[in-house]
C-alpha cells in the first residue's frame, strides 16, 4: 500500500520529534510536520492535521515522551489529553503513559512504541475479522476516514477491505465525501484509490438514493468511543447512515480497537461531544459559502444507538451490543 505512515517518533527520547503527514493538505500535498514541542502536538491534534481515534491516541502518546522532556509533568499529559474529548483513544493512550513513565521521557517512548505496535497488530485482526464479511461483487458504503491514515496500522473500517482484497475479492466502496471537513473525499477516496480499490465518491445526501438503488450491502464505519451499551460516537452523519441502512434493510457496522471502548460510559448520552468552530460550515476552503453572521450549529460527531448496529469488528472478533460489557470486563 502507498499510504505513508500517518504518525512516527524519529530519534530517541532525548532528541526525536513526533513525524506526521498533515492531513489537512491531503490528497492535493503531501507535507511531513517534524513535532518538537507539546503545544505543536496539541495544535496538530486540534486542527486536524493528525486526526482519527487511533491516530491521535498513537500522536498523543508520543507526545507525552515531548511534554515530559520539557518538564511539564502531569500538567503537559493532561493537556495532550484534553485537546480533542470525544475519542476516548487519547485519554486512553494518556493515563497509559502517565503510568507506565513515572514521568521519565524514555520509559514514556518504549510505552508509547508499545500502543502504536499494538494499534497497528490491532488494525490487522480487525482486517481479518472483517473480511469475511465482504463477498465478491459486493457494494460497501463508508462515511469519514477510518483507514491507515486514521490510525498506527492498516486503519478500522478500511482494513477488512485491504484484507478482501488481499484475499482476492473485487467490490466496490462508496465513500461518503462527509461534510464539513471531506475526510472521506480527500482521504478515504486517496486512501482506496491508491491501494486500487474501487471507489466511488458520493455527497453525504446521496447515501440513501446508492442504497435505494440496492448498490450497498455493507456499511462499515469507525467509531471515536463507543459506550457499555453498544451506543457508538462516530463523524457526524453516521447515525444519519445507520438509519438510511436500517430503512434499506443494509447491515450496518462498526469497526474499532479495544482502546475505543470506554467502559466508564454506560450509553452513548455520557459521550462528550466536540463542537468545532462555525467556520468550518460558513467556508469551504478558501471560500466563503455563507454569511459571517450566520449562526452555527458544528458538532463533529453522533452518536449512533446499539439497536442500529449489526455488530463491531474488533481485534477479538465481530461482537454483538450484548456481548461488549462482559468483554470489556466492566
Ligand atoms: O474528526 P475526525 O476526522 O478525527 O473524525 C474521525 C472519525 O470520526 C473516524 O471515523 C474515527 O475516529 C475512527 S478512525 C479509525
Amino acid at each position: 500500500m502507498a499510504i505513508p505512515k500517518t504518525v512516527q517518533w524519529q530519534g530517541d527520547a532525548t532528541s526525536g520529534v513526533v513525524c506526521i503527514i498533515d492531513q489537512t493538505l491531503l490528497p492535493a500535498q503531501r507535507v511531513f510536520l517534524r513535532l518538537s514541542d507539546t503545544s505543536q502536538v496539541i495544535d496538530a491534534i486540534q486542527r486536524l492535521a493528525v486526526r482519527g481515534a487511533p491516530a491521535i491516541g498513537v500522536a498523543g502518546a508520543y507526545g507525552c515522551v515531548l511534554a515530559l522532556r520539557q518538564g511539564l509533568g502531569q500538567a503537559g499529559l493532561e493537556s495532550i489529553a484534553r485537546a480533542r474529548p470525544t475519542a476516548v483513544n487519547l485519554r486512553w493512550a494518556v493515563d497509559r503513559i502517565a503510568r507506565a513513565s513515572g514521568g521519565d521521557p524514555a520509559r514514556a517512548l518504549s510505552e508509547a512504541k508499545a500502543i502504536h505496535a499494538e494499534d497497528e497488530a490491532s488494525c490487522a485482526a480487525i482486517g481479518h475479522h472483517g473480511a469475511g464479511l465482504i463477498a465478491d461483487g459486493m457494494g460497501l458504503l463508508t462515511h469519514c476516514n477510518a483507514g491507515a491514515l486514521a490510525t498506527g496500522g492498516m486503519g478500522t473500517a478500511l482494513a477488512p477491505m485491504y484484507v478482501a482484497q488481499q484475499q482476492g475479492r473485487k467490490f466496490r466502496v462508496f465513500a461518503d465525501e462527509t461534510r464539513p471537513l471531506l475526510q472521506g473525499a480527500r482521504l478515504t477516496a486517496f486512501e482506496l484509490h491508491e491501494a486500487g480499490i474501487e471507489i466511488t465518491l458520493i455527497a453525504d445526501n446521496m447515501a440513501a438514493t446508492v442504497m435505494q438503488r440496492g448498490w450497498v450491502q455493507l456499511v462499515i464505519t469507525g467509531a471515536d468511543r463507543i459506550a457499555r451499551n453498544g451506543d457508538a460516537a462516530n463523524k457526524i452523519g453516521t447515525y444519519g447512515v445507520a438509519l438510511i441502512a436500517k430503512a434499506h434493510g443494509v447491515p450496518f457496522y462498526i469497526a474499532a480497537p479495544r482502546s475505543t471502548f470506554d467502559p466508564a460510559c454506560a450509553n452513548g448520552a455520557a459521550i462528550p461531544i466536540e463542537e468545532r468552530n462555525g467556520r468550518e460550515l460558513r467556508w469551504l476552503g478558501a471560500t466563503q459559502t455563507a454569511p459571517e453572521g450566520a449562526a452555527v450549529f458544528n458538532p463533529a460527531f453522533d452518536v449512533t444507538p446499539a439497536g442500529l448496529i449489526a455488530g463491531y469488528i474488533t481485534e477479538d472478533g465481530i461482537k454483538q451490543a450484548g456481548q461488549i460489557a462482559a468483554w470489556l470486563g466492566a
